[in-house]
């Protein structure tokens, strides 16, 4: 597999003081997409931003936003995120019991529509809605913080779904402890879009560590 990597820093990461500088920092530092977390302290325990947030920054950047729900419920608020600017809206497979109705929902909005999976749920959710989904996301830390260490056996689990989605268009997407370090052990098990948060932000100028990650990917790539 040959397929050109996306880097997506998570702005988890930025300095929200001033956020709309951060994005347009990471766009002229070479990144694909913003990777851009919702966190509601109930799915989750930590709370980031909601819809207001989100339009504030979306005329700093004509990048893809990559809009990542830890939030329960996620319907309620799908349409808001739409009209937010969202181009990708993925909700988790944990986040409530219909999770083929908020997909449907999501593409019905004119959305690409992505699925996320914790850390301890297996690949078989995906089973019936792999033709509902154009991004697969795997959690490679448990969602609700940045900076946390790479889980290691979810590389299997990326192994497997890059198996399950076969020819099929959809992007797999991993999250979590992803940095110039651990990159390679998600490209060579499948994944071509990388979130990267402190990775990103942190330790080195913005477009260095993009680069870095950029490279150290798609040398691994198998
Ligand atoms: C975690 C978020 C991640 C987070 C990643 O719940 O979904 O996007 O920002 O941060 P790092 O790359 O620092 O692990
Ligand atoms: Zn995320």
């Amino acid at each position: 597999m040959s397929k050109d990597i996306i880097i997506a820093p998570s702005i988890l990461s930025a300095d929200f003081a001033k956020l709309g500088e951060e994005v347009r920092a990471i766009d002229e530092a070479g990144c694909d997409w913003i990777h851009i977390d919702v966190m509601d302290g109930h799915f989750v325990p930590n709370l980031t931003f909601g819809p207001p947030v989100i339009s504030c920054i979306r005329p700093h950047t004509k990048k893809i936003f990559d809009v990542h729900l830890m939030i329960a419920p996620a319907d309620p608020y799908l349409e808001d995120y739409a009209k937010a600017g969202a181009d990708i809206i993925t909700v988790h497979a944990e986040a409530g019991p219909h999770i083929h109705r908020s997909l449907q929902f999501i593409r019905s909005l004119g959305k690409k529509a992505g699925v996320s999976l914790n850390p301890s749920t297996p690949e078989s959710v995906l089973e019936y809605i792999i033709d509902d989904v154009d991004l697969i996301l795997v959690m490679t830390v448990n969602p609700g913080f940045g900076g946390q260490s790479f889980i290691d056996s979810q590389c299997d689990k990326i192994r497997n779904i890059r198996k399950m989605i076969g020819t099929r268009d959809i992007w797999l997407e991993v999250d979590g402890g992803v940095n110039r370090d651990t990159v390679h052990k998600v490209t060579s098990a499948g994944a071509d879009v990388i979130v990267a948060g402190s990775g990103v932000f942190k330790g080195a100028p913005y477009a260095d560590n993009i680069s870095a990650i950029r490279e150290n990917g798609k040398a691994a790539q198998v």
